[in-house]
């Protein structure tokens, strides 16, 4: 008995340190930006990305189709809208994989939930769950 409450403290303690290993958030897809299907929110900051230059990311900067949410264009641009998985994945996990690969000192996360969830940020300009609609 003592044997089994001390494992049950042990758990306690590490969940209240540590948080629950089952994730209570749960990504809602909405329609942000007005897309055509319901997308999941994601979760994205500036300053986590500040060694990075605007331009690989704000390729619309380069061809001055002038300064636009991402989403603005590519949710609403039929040519590109089939590709947004594959498109945002390639950048962003892309980079999140590589620079885990090279055993970076910023050691980006992969893992679904990192980028898709609700956001506690929401209303803040920087997450992209700032316009549900
Ligand atoms: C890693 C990719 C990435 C980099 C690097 C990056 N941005 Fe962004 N930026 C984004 C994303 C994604 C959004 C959209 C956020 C949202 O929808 O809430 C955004 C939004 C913005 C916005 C608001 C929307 C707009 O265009 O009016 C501005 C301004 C902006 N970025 C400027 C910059 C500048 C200046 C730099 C370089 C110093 C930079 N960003 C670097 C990804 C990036
Ligand atoms: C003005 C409209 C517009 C804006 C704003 C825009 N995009 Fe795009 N994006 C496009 C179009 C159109 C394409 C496909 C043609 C191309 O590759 O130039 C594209 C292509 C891409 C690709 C694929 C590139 C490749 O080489 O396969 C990525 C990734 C991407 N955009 C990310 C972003 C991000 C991140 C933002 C915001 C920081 C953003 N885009 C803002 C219109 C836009
Ligand atoms: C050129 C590389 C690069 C690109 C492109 C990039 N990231 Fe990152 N990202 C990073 C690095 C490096 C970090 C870690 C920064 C740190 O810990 O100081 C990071 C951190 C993050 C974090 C913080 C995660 C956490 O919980 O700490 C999120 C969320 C994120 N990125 C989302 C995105 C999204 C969404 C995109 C695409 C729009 C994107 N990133 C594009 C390199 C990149
Ligand atoms: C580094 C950030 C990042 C990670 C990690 C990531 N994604 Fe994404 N994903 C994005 C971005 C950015 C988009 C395009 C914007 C959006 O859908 O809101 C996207 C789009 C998607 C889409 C299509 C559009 C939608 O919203 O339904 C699906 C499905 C998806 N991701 C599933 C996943 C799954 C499953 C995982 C884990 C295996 C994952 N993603 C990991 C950044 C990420």
């Amino acid at each position: 008995m003592k044997v089994l409450s001390g494992i049950f403290l042990l758990v306690v303690i590490l969940v209240i340190i540590f948080g629950s290993p089952f994730p209570s958030e749960k990504p809602l897809r909405a329609r942000y930006y007005n897309s055509p299907e319901p997308i999941l929110p994601m979760s994205f900051e500036h300053q986590d990305h500040v060694k990075t230059n605007c331009l690989v990311c704000h390729h619309n900067y380069l061809d001055d189709t002038g300064i636009d949410m991402c989403m603005n264009c590519h949710v609403t641009n039929q040519e590109v809208w089939p590709l947004l998985e594959d498109q945002f994945h390639d950048l962003c996990r892309g980079c999140h994989a590589e620079k885990a690969a090279e055993d970076a000192d910023d050691n980006p996360p992969r893992e679904c939930i990192a980028c898709h969830r609700e956001s506690e940020n929401q209303g803040e300009v920087g997450a992209f769950s700032s316009q549900p609609s």
